[in-house]
């Protein structure tokens, strides 16, 4: 796993970030310790702002003091309006991957050079009702693709299928980009987002509320594993 610092992004590789959304959020820090613990190779840290999405969370003074206690990489799925607002406290905070809806702001172009200009590295999220092609013109320019998979605002609901098509549609397209795939996501998913491209794995309540959250995550890990080495192959 890269350090929080490091570049984790770019290598396509099979990364697995648990989300925190349905842990005990009142021992935010170990938690988060307990699941790097466990062999997750990132945290993925679920910003609500009750108006994107129906429901709350935090915000970047929670993430400055998580900071405090954990050097893993932090993924922000930001699931607000106007993200730009929040890019300068995120950066202070030392979050790794601010990851904004391409439904939230007017100014895509302007928002990836901003997080960027922050030092921070950017993913562009799809919510399950927007198309993938809106996308296509900024692929290029960010770090990270976030296919949803649920819509978004809670956790433990049922993955959707039916959007693994997008996700197919990014990996035939881009071969190494990482696609992120949210919501979900578990043992009885895996398979269908791992065949379909899918490298960055976030997975919630299948994770955090498990006995062995090691055994989950090392399941999730050897499916897309063996995914991605079919795929080689397959070249
Ligand atoms: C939902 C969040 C997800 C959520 C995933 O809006 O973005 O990250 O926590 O949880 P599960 O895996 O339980 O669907
Ligand atoms: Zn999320």
């Amino acid at each position: 796993m890269a350090g929080a610092e490091g570049g984790m992004l770019g290598s396509c590789s099979c990364k697995i970030g648990p989300s925190i959304l349905n842990a005990d959020l009142s021992n935010l820090a170990s938690e988060a310790r307990r699941l790097m613990d466990c062999g997750a190779d990132y945290l993925h840290l679920d910003v609500m702002d009750g108006h994107f999405v129906p429901n709350m969370t935090f915000g970047h003074p929670v993430v400055k003091s998580l900071r405090q206690h954990s050097d893993a990489f932090f993924d922000m799925h930001m699931m607000v309006n106007r993200p730009e607002q929040w890019i300068e406290g995120m950066s202070d905070a030392r979050a790794n991957l601010f990851t904004f809806h391409i439904e939230a702001t007017d100014d895509v172009k302007g928002c990836i050079r901003k997080v960027k200009e922050a030092g921070m590295q950017v993913g562009i999220g799809l919510k399950p009702k927007t198309p993938v092609e809106v996308v296509f013109p900024y692929v290029e320019d960010v770090d990270m693709v976030l296919v949803m998979t649920v819509e978004p605002g809670f956790g433990g609901q049922k993955f959707m299928a039916d959007m693994m098509p997008k996700v197919q549609a990014l990996r035939a397209k881009y071969k190494s980009l990482d696609i992120e795939v949210d919501g979900g996501v578990g043992p009885s998913t895996i398979d269908l987002a791992a065949e379909a491209g899918a490298n960055m794995i976030v997975s919630g309540t299948a994770v955090v509320r498990s006995d062995n959250p090691r055994d989950v995550i090392g399941q999730l890990r050897g499916k897309v594993d063996e995914a991605i080495q079919k795929a080689n192959l397959e070249r």
